[in-house]
């Protein structure tokens, strides 16, 4: 080990007390890349985050950090600090320092399904203008199965094989809990051809390497369909179970006591077994859609994970139907207070979010809203500007005829014995995620 560590140093990074210390570069400061810049800061690496967009650089340098994650502007703060994590918009200079880089900018589902890598596509053509030495050159967004394979071949093509270490490494961290995910992961899965670029990961992640997490190297292909393979599978799992929820109101089944007997068959497992209004964000809606596509153009029909994707549809209509049935069917002037706009607890995001899709329906069919959420306010406002928005949980409640809930946010699960949460009792209630259960 040590020696692999001195071989590749010699290469390539610094030696501090026998440990090496990269210089690395990740391009795209989202929810991911900035995740995945201040944990490899963490580790020891000196690491720059930057980005197209100089007014989120220009914020995170002034210690103001653009998205809601639990624990990551502490931090942040703290690698800031010890100099070992910087912003930067300078993505040219940043690429021609740099030992390793990340690729974590989006790749967003166009019109038809796909998922358009035109960003990553201007990253690596803006790498290898300016590579001038053996970089780690690493996907992290989740990409189409083949482009890594594409990525080497464009190298190849321009006679920069020797200079570009291409490596697959799908990130499996969910939002709202991204920063625990980040330090304690399932798994590790490197899709690569190459010993350095996998040499280089296990240096550059070496504290999870050390507590033994389990890594998968793999073949770049096969890398990215873990990928989506895993997302679409808890999108399969997710339509399935709000699928058994419906049942179990139709026949008077209790939900929870049926999602938790089925969890305690280990093959079933326990995770992924809350009914919703639908899955929603930014990974599991569009990574499904992809996954058809890139069978579709293979000649293959994934029936099930095209069935997750309708289910879903379903279940945000079948929320519609409920809040008609619960108002005597018009929305005509119904004063609904909506608790939740992101897509799930514990993130700002409103991506995909059932919130978009619900308030929407209830807009467009004469309904007034009052609205709450504890983060995502801020993004919704950029979707519904004129949407009447509480400051707090109470206030959405005041004068209506229905609560939705349709985010599983902890303050909305706290009952006190106070006069407020009596007063709820006399309030109709719509609890898509059965947090109120008790
Ligand atoms: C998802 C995957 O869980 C991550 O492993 C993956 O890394 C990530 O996509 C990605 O590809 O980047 P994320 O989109 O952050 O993570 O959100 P999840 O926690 O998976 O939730 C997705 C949706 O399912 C949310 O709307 C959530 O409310 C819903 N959900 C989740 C349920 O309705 N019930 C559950 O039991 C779990």
């Amino acid at each position: 080990m040590i020696k692999r560590y001195l071989l590749l140093a010699g290469v390539f990074a610094t030696i501090h007390n026998s440990l090496c210390v990269y210089k690395v570069t990740v391009i795209g400061s989202g929810y991911v890349g900035l995740v995945l810049g201040t944990g490899l800061a963490e580790f020891g690496n000196i690491v720059t985050c930057v980005d197209l967009d100089t007014e989120k650089i220009q914020a995170l340098n002034n210690g103001i950090i653009p998205i809601f994650e639990p624990q990551l502007p502490e931090i942040i703060a703290k690698n800031v600090k010890e100099k070992r994590l910087f912003f930067s918009a300078a993505i040219d200079e940043s690429i021609k320092t740099a030992d390793a880089i990340f690729i974590a900018v989006g790749t967003p589902t166009k019109p038809d399904g796909t998922a358009d890598i035109s960003a990553v596509e201007l990253v690596v053509e803006r790498i290898s203008k300016h590579i001038n030495k053996p970089t780690l050159i690493c996907t992290k967004s989740t990409v189409p199965i083949g482009t890594n394979h594409a990525i080497e071949i464009f190298f190849k093509n321009r006679g920069m094989a020797d200079l570009a270490i291409i490596v697959s490494n799908p990130e499996f961290l969910r939002e709202g809990s991204a920063v625990h995910d980040f330090f304690n992961p399932d798994r590790i899965v490197i899709g690569t051809n190459s010993s350095l670029g996998s040499d280089m990961m296990r240096q550059l992640f070496a504290p999870l390497f050390e507590k033994q997490t389990p890594v998968l190297i793999t073949d770049p292909t096969t890398a990215e369909t873990i990928k989506y393979a895993s997302n679409a599978f808890l999108a399969v799992k997710l339509s399935y179970v709000n699928e058994i929820d419906r049942l179990c109101q139709a026949v008077g089944a209790n939900t929870h006591e049926v999602t938790y007997g089925m969890g305690l068959d280990p093959r079933i497992g326990k995770y992924y077994l809350k009914p919703g209004p639908g899955f929603g964000g930014s990974c599991l809606p569009k990574d499904t859609r992809a996954l058809l596509q890139t069978a579709t153009e293979n000649g293959i029909k994934l029936s099930m994970v095209s069935a997750a994707l309708e289910a879903n549809n379903d279940q945000r209509a079948w929320i519609i139907h409920k809040i008609k049935s619960h108002l005597g069917n018009t929305l005509q002037n119904k004063k609904i207070g909506i608790w939740g706009l992101a897509f799930k607890a514990n993130t700002d995001d409103i991506r995909e979010s059932a919130a978009l899709y619900v308030i929407k329906e209830l807009l467009a069919n004469g309904a007034q809203i009052k609205a709450y959420d504890p983060a995502a306010m801020q993004n919704f406002k950029k979707e519904f500007p004129t949407l009447c928005y509480c400051s707090n949980k109470k206030e959405a409640t005041e004068s209506i005829d229905l609560l939705i809930i349709l985010t599983d946010w902890d303050e909305f699960k706290e009952v006190h014995n106070d006069q407020f949460h009596l007063s709820m009792e006399k309030i109709k209630i719509l609890d898509t995620r059965n947090i109120l259960f008790k």
